[in-house]
């Protein structure tokens, strides 16, 4: 088979390129260890209703004006869909989902994580103006993502 020299080229610089990129995936790893974010804890996803704290989700007091918030996603909601804290408190999210991958944005806040089946994400905000805060699933995650939401009331 006779293949241009121009041709040849190229291919030896896609095929280059291909195993260059490869290699420094691998590279970040396995020697970087790069992995997914705030890899703190890890969660068999199977069992996400029966490990604690998922297995109770939901508000925790940690002090006078600060919250533990341990949220399970799931085809189609957040549990809990409503959580209540009062207006000036530091909040940390604590986030998994018990089977796809999920987004977990709130806007208006800095908060914008991902519910990844395996992993708990965190990540905290302090709410200091009273009013509903809306929770939403930004990552498509099947027919009814469009209805994945939840509320944050701030009293
Ligand atoms: Cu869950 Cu989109």
């Amino acid at each position: 088979m006779n293949i241009h020299r121009y041709e040849r080229w190229w291919l030896t610089f896609g095929v280059t390129m291909l195993v260059a990129f490869l290699a420094l995936i691998g590279f970040a790893a396995f020697a970087d260890n790069i992995n997914p974010p705030s890899d703190m804890q890890q969660i068999d996803p199977t069992k996400v209703a029966q490990t604690p704290p998922f297995d109770r989700p939901g508000p925790r007091r940690t002090g006078a004006d600060s919250y533990e918030a341990y949220y399970v996603a799931r085809v189609f909601s957040f549990d809990p869909a409503v959580l209540r804290v009062p207006a000036g408190s530091l909040v940390r999210f604590y986030v998994t989902s018990a089977d796809v991958v999920h987004g977990f944005f709130i806007p208006k806040t800095d908060i914008n994580m991902m519910a990844v089946p395996g992993w708990v994400n965190t990540q905290e905000h302090r709410f200091t103006r009273p009013g509903e805060y809306l929770l939403i699933c930004h990552e498509y995650c099947g027919l009814g993502h469009q209805d994945m939401f939840a509320k944050i009331e701030v009293r």
